[in-house]
């Protein structure tokens, strides 16, 4: 029995092999030949098998291991043929191509996951089977949070490995907010020589909770994002960055007080949570997040551009009387078209760059941007008004894909927040709303889970908290809710462990105890499921 996760579209298995030995030959087609390198690499690193490239076709015949473009089949599809004469992959361009060579690697012994071999390079005999296949959403993404912990480069590259190896395709990073700032800007040097360290992190959530002490900092230089962008790129994963505003800006005020509305220095915020801070709302703000965008828009190629939009506390705006004046001579009614205008001068600008903007579901109220990409995380009341009015929604509410939020009842959970959310929570995740009229489904571009990192504060943790909810995650968006896929993602999770294990992810056991666990006396802080809904509800009430 093959063991595929994500479940492909259409399997046949085949009788017979093929024996994949060292120097067996592979040709790629341009663009295709990404991808092929991927697997000589997979191969290499995980089973010593070192594969011949053939450039010059013609006098050697077919080669055993096959690439080839056919611009019939749809982006992201592709066909995987393995018989006794060798291994094909047909793929209109190289993201088919690269998800084809995650299949193959799931028809090979899970070590093929490693990343060092022991040297020991037998072949290995790859079953015959006939696989075409295509993914339900287009967007298949991850929100990693690097602004509360920051996760050093050489980690965010082993997550992009972890999610092209689940057929994902987007990483969206979320580099900014009050705790942090982690991404160089040339212009704003202060934004990470002081943006980017604090002095001590609160340690637990809710009442109880305590700081840890210990300083914590890092940012990624303009040649890191780069480095980012690259290699995600090479394994067919768009970055998307975010820069939050106009709130979760604590540590933008704390490098340049003039963002800000408050008198008192700040430094980055050691708390967690909401705070009352947001940006001023002068011409100069407005130009400064331009600046610091088209900064951010040289490095990222992706089509949408992250702002944020969420949570912002509007207290300071109602309460400063030059804000109060702004808003007058602007013909702005209330904060909420305040939000509303900011974040349209910014789309504004995102666009005369030829980029689009990308927000949480907030950016929607106050009525005035339209044509944004739409994250809906509150439920899915963003994203049915959005995907009316014509915009693209990319789907996450928190009470399905929140991959922060604690995975069982066990007291043993560490610092458990949020609400319970479990495997079959995620597997679950269906992204086109019910309530959503037919016509406007293609708006649903899929989805994405979120991982906040308040309390991962290590890529162990960070593994913990990721797996294996992360494949449930892909199986969802990759074959949807089909119910011969549901029924069998038990056991293919159960099998698939075996290549988390093979590639050193430490997932979350099922059963057994704990890597992780409660450090006694750091509180969490759990939700209640009705509770919870009945509060987003309140808070959605304003979207129209
Ligand atoms: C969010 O969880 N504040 C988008």
């Amino acid at each position: 029995m093959l063991n595929l996760l994500p479940q492909p579209s259409r399997v046949e298995t085949g009788s017979g092999a093929f024996p994949l030995t060292d120097g067996t030959r592979i040709r790629a087609e341009a663009p295709l030949d990404a991808a092929a390198e991927r697997l000589q690499d997979a191969l290499r690193a995980g089973l010593g098998l070192t594969l011949a490239p053939e450039t010059d076709s013609a006098e050697q015949g077919a080669s055993a291991v096959e690439f080839t473009v056919d611009t019939r089949l749809a982006d992201e599809a592709y066909v995987l043929t393995v018989d006794e004469d060798g291994i094909r992959v047909a793929a209109a361009g190289v993201a088919g191509a690269h998800h084809a060579v995650q299949t193959l690697l799931q028809l090979l012994p899970a070590r093929v996951h490693r990343r060092a071999t022991t040297g020991d390079a037998a072949p290995v005999a790859v079953p015959a089977v006939r696989v075409e296949d295509a993914p339900q959403y287009r967007w298949r993404g991850l929100m990693l949070d690097v602004s509360r912990h920051f996760a050093p480069t050489a980690e965010v590259l082993r997550v992009i490995d972890q999610l092209a190896m689940h057929r994902l395709n987007v990483l969206h990073l979320h580099l900014t907010d009050d705790q942090g700032w982690r991404a160089e800007i040339r212009r704003y040097p202060r934004l990470t020589e002081i943006g980017a360290q604090r002095p001590s992190s609160q340690l637990g959530a809710g009442p109880g909770a305590t700081q840890d002490g210990r300083p914590h900092g890092g940012f990624y230089t303009q040649d890191d994002l780069r480095e980012i962008v690259g290699y995600a790129a090479a394994r067919g994963i768009t970055v998307v960055p975010e820069i939050e505003l106009p709130g979760h800006v604590q540590a933008a005020i704390a490098a340049y007080p003039e963002l800000g509305l408050v008198a008192e220095p700040l430094e980055p915020w050691t708390n967690w949570g909401i705070n009352p801070h947001a940006l001023n709302v002068e011409e100069s703000t407005i130009a400064f997040f331009c600046n610091v965008l088209d900064e951010v828009i040289d490095i990222f190629p992706s089509a949408v551009i992250g702002i944020g939009g969420d949570e912002c506390r509007k207290d300071e705006w109602r309460a400063d009387a030059r804000t109060q004046e702004l808003m007058r001579e602007r013909g702005l009614a209330d904060e909420d078209e305040l939000q509303s205008w900011f974040i349209a001068r910014i789309d504004e600008h995102v666009r005369s760059r030829g980029r689009r903007l990308y927000g949480w579901d907030e950016i929607l109220e106050g009525g005035r941007v339209v044509g944004a990409t739409v994250a809906s995380w509150r439920g899915t009341a963003g994203a049915v008004i959005a995907a009316r009015r014509g915009s693209d929604v990319v789907m996450c509410p928190e009470d399905t894909v929140y991959l922060d939020y604690r995975q069982s009842d066990s007291p043993d959970e560490p610092i458990p927040t949020g609400l319970l959310t479990t495997v079959a929570h995620v597997r679950a995740f269906d992204p086109i709303p019910a309530e959503l009229e037919p016509e406007h489904h293609a708006r649903i571009l899929g989805g994405q889970g979120n991982l906040w990192t308040e309390h991962v504060d290590s890529g162990r943790r960070r593994d913990y908290q990721l797996f294996p909810r992360l494949c449930a995650l892909a199986e969802a968006l990759w074959s949807g809710q089909d119910p011969d896929a549901v029924a069998s993602f038990p056991d293919r999770l159960e099998g698939h462990l075996a290549r988390l294990d093979a590639a050193g992810v430490e997932y979350r056991p099922a059963s057994g105890p704990l890597p992780w666990q409660q450090v006694p006396g750091v509180p969490g802080k759990s939700y209640d499921r009705a509770e919870r809904a009945a509060q987003i509800a309140r808070l959605t009430a304003n979207l129209t």
